[in-house]
């Protein structure tokens, strides 16, 4: 490889309609159970990587500033499974931006690896499939593996104990007429990250073992959903992976709460809506935001009646997005 080799690349994030909620395997980022997603467009980050012989360590910097020690040591050792196989040991210089409107409180772990997987593995010049990619994204963070793919995505289990087989598959990128309107509750950090939430799910909650054994028939339903394009179907598979995988994380000890007032005041918002016949169903992640899922048509209308609800500071509308794609250096 020549001194320095750089690639750049951008990445939505997803929303999991059903949800991802325990590890089969912690060190490898295997999930115990399939997930079911929407990859969005604006919401997303750019990643750019240059591998160079003139630096002694990993850079790391985050939306215009140098990254933590922590956030630096885990893009590392992304970045040394890469080395590994690519046969290098060049270090890297990474410069990385959310594209996620201002504090707009979604996550970006599933963005930042997916991109940080087709950035750094160009600038590697190792050849990797879309496949191969979704597996190397899950290992940074298990939602990752959903993002290599735009539009509906399904993520395995899989079998294997090498988690060859657990990535992602492209259900339907051309149903475009959904929406996600996100409707932010809270400006604070979120208090317990999913790795040693799902790890405290799984360890304490009576309820875990439930929960995993029924996203089986979740995803199957979810799936029959997206061929059929009934998102009303769909919303119902959504609203009920959401709530079991919270009430799994409820049941744990100590409990693990991720709402505040304002969640349930939206989700009563969004069931009301739906008795008035507006197609709107909710999901909520490892926070207190509340995503709801609807048609282009009656976006606004969601929007507005969320912005409406006490506690809810502001919303996003998002469209469907595409996969995780090379860009030219800006
Ligand atoms: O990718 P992680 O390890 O941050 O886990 C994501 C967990 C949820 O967002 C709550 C659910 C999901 O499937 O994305």
């Amino acid at each position: 490889m020549s001194a320095e080799r750089a690639a750049t690349a951008v990445a939505g994030t997803n929303i999991a309609l059903v949800k991802y909620w325990g590890k089969r395997d912690a060190a490898l980022n295997l999930p115990a159970a399939g997930s079911l997603s929407l990859t969005l467009d604006a919401l997303g980050t750019r990643t750019s990587v240059r591998f160079s012989a003139a630096l002694a360590a990993d850079r790391l910097t985050l939306n215009g500033a140098p990254a933590d020690a922590r956030a630096t040591t885990r893009v590392t050792t992304f970045l040394d499974r890469v080395r590994a196989r690519a046969k290098i040991a060049t270090r890297a210089d990474v410069v990385t931006e959310n594209t996620v409107p201002t504090a707009s409180g979604l996550a970006s772990s599933a963005s930042g690896f997916a991109a940080l997987a087709l950035a750094a593995t160009s600038a590697a010049g190792l050849p990797a499939t879309p496949a191969e990619l979704s597996e190397l994204a899950r290992l940074g963070s298990g939602s990752a593996a959903r993002s290599i793919f735009g539009g509906f995505v399904e993520m395995a289990r899989g079998a294997r104990a090498d988690g060859r087989d657990a990535v992602a598959t492209p259900l339907d990128s051309d149903w475009r007429d959904v929406r996600l309107v996100v409707a932010v509750t809270s400006d604070a950090q979120k208090s317990l990250g999913s790795t040693e939430a799902m790890e405290r799910t799984a360890r304490t909650s009576p309820y875990y073992e439930a929960w995993i054994a029924s996203v089986a028939a979740d995803l199957a339903d979810a799936r029959a959903a997206v061929a059929a394009r009934d998102l009303a179907r769909l919303g119902e598979v959504a609203e009920r992976s959401a709530l079991r995988m919270h009430a799994s994380a409820l049941a744990a000890a100590p409990g693990i709460l991720y709402w505040n007032p304002a969640t349930v005041a939206a989700i009563h918002a969004v069931r009301a809506l739906r008795a008035e016949g507006v197609p709107a169903h909710f999901t909520i992640d490892a926070g207190p935001h509340v995503k709801v899922l609807t048609t282009a048509a009656s976006a606004r209308t969601v929007a507005d009646a969320l912005l409406r609800t006490s506690g809810v500071l502001r919303t996003v509308v998002a469209s469907p997005g595409e996969g995780a794609h090379l860009v030219e250096a800006a």
